[in-house]
């Protein structure tokens, strides 16, 4: 039978389980086993003789007790709790394949209070009506739709009210890949693209964090955050969303286990293409359970998944709908961490863990954004030599990245 323990604050005697889950959320981990340590343990005797005294009767009211104060007690928690924030955000490229189930993501966030939805004129749907259709959800946020014209920049053009007191702005503004294309052949296209945001968004919401979509992610990122640098401004606003990556791991990993892929979280490191995209396997309990042997291929499988998207979609884009989903996942994450509740999410960011300046690993996103950048943790044989492979050719990309800002200024 299990050891039970009156708690001198009710009188009552609980066991172990029925104690640490009465307390748990409302005291660390540690103060609970030294409280439990403090409390007299009843005496076995004692407590099978006491019928309805005060060693029985706890065992009914205890179990009752496990069942009702998780409630109350959440309740509490709730209270102590801060309440949702009250965020702006922006989605910039926001009427695009990414933008409009992006925005509606981000339009159901609790955490939102306004949402400006900012494309150009030539995009598929005006964001104005992209914004008028979010706008009827019944959720806090108002969604309001911003235009600037094809060619004129951003930083002149475009409504300041659109960007003005954004906490975050999300970037899948650009072109996307068709069959046969690298994400890194975007990169001429696509940098100009997101200078232009930048510039916008150093101007009118500095302090916002920049979550950049737009490929290739390798050099996009680096290009961006020492453009930033270079202003005086923080590099670590620049974010890289790599969270497509992680969501298909455990994807994959949930076909091939049979397991629910909700309760599997396969942290992927590196970058955003190719070889440097590096899911670790072995951190995640079920994908750990996966023989070696078919490793690699799973492995290979999660690299190539952008360009199977891309080729199914045969020149009419790639992946919009799950890019909508794990961008908003990483949205949230970052808001809910603004909101004093921290966040784990890997992305891309300037970042010191290894020898590169850049890297995915996972990041702590709280109160003030990128809180910490947690190291790569344990790795097996084959994902060591993985590493130094991902980490060889993020390096050529980074270089792209970090030369375009040499070249270039933010006009701000
Ligand atoms: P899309 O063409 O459907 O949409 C892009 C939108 O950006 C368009 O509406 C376009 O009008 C708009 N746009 C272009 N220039 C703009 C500017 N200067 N200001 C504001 N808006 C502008 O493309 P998509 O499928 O949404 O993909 C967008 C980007 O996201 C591509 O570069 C793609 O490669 C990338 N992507 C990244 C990931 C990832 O995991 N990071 C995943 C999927 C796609
Ligand atoms: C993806 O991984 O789906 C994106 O990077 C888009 C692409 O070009 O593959």
């Amino acid at each position: 039978m299990a050891d039970r323990r009156v708690d001198p604050d009710d009188g009552a005697a609980y066991t172990w389980d029925e104690f640490s889950v009465y307390y748990k959320g409302k005291y660390k981990k540690k103060a609970i086993e030294e409280y439990w340590e403090e409390c007299k343990p009843v005496k076995k005797g004692k407590d099978k003789a006491k019928g309805k005294g005060k060693g029985e009767e706890p065992k009914a009211k205890a179990k009752a007790k496990v069942k009702a104060e998780p409630k109350a007690k959440a309740k509490a928690k709730a209270k102590a709790r801060k309440p949702p924030g009250a965020f702006k955000v922006c989605v910039c490229g926001g009427a695009g394949g990414i933008g409009q189930p992006l925005s509606m993501f981000i339009a159901l966030d609790p955490n939102v209070k306004e949402l400006s939805v900012f494309d150009l004129n030539i995009a598929m749907v005006p964001p104005a009506g992209v914004a008028a259709d979010l706008g009827h959800l019944d959720k806090k946020s108002e969604v309001k739709g911003y235009v600037a014209e094809l060619g004129k920049p951003a930083v002149t053009d475009l409504d300041p009210e659109c960007l003005k007191g954004c906490n975050l702005v999300l970037i899948p503004a650009g072109m996307p890949r068709k069959p046969g294309q690298t994400r890194d052949d975007l990169f001429k296209v696509n940098a100009d693209i997101a200078k232009g945001i930048v510039e916008a968004c150093a101007k009118h919401c500095p302090e916002a964090i920049l979550a950049m979509i737009v490929n290739p992610v390798n050099s996009i990122v680096p290009a961006m955050a020492e453009l930033y640098k270079k202003k005086g401004l923080d590099p670590m606003k620049i974010v890289g969303v790599t969270t497509l990556d992680c969501v298909r791991a455990s994807k994959f990993v949930g076909q091939i286990t049979g397991k629910n892929p909700n309760f599997i979280n396969v942290p992927v490191i590196g970058g955003h293409a190719g070889i440097t995209i590096m899911p670790v396997f072995s951190q995640d309990k079920t994908a750990a359970t996966i023989d070696q042997e078919k490793i690699a291929e799973l492995d290979k499988r999660v690299q190539d998944a952008g360009t199977e998207v891309v080729n199914a979609k045969n020149g009419k884009g790639s992946a919009t709908l799950s890019m909508g989903y794990a961008g908003a996942r990483l949205g949230r994450s970052i808001l809910a961490g603004l909101a004093g509740r921290r966040r784990v999410e890997c992305a891309y960011v300037k970042s010191d863990i290894t020898d590169l300046p850049y890297f995915t690993s996972k990041v702590v996103f709280g109160e003030g954004g990128v809180q910490k950048v947690l190291p790569i943790g344990e790795l097996n044989e084959y994902e060591t030599k993985r590493l130094e492979e991902a980490k060889a050719a993020l390096k050529i990309e980074i270089e792209t990245g970090v030369k375009y800002a040499e070249a270039n200024e933010l006009n701000c």
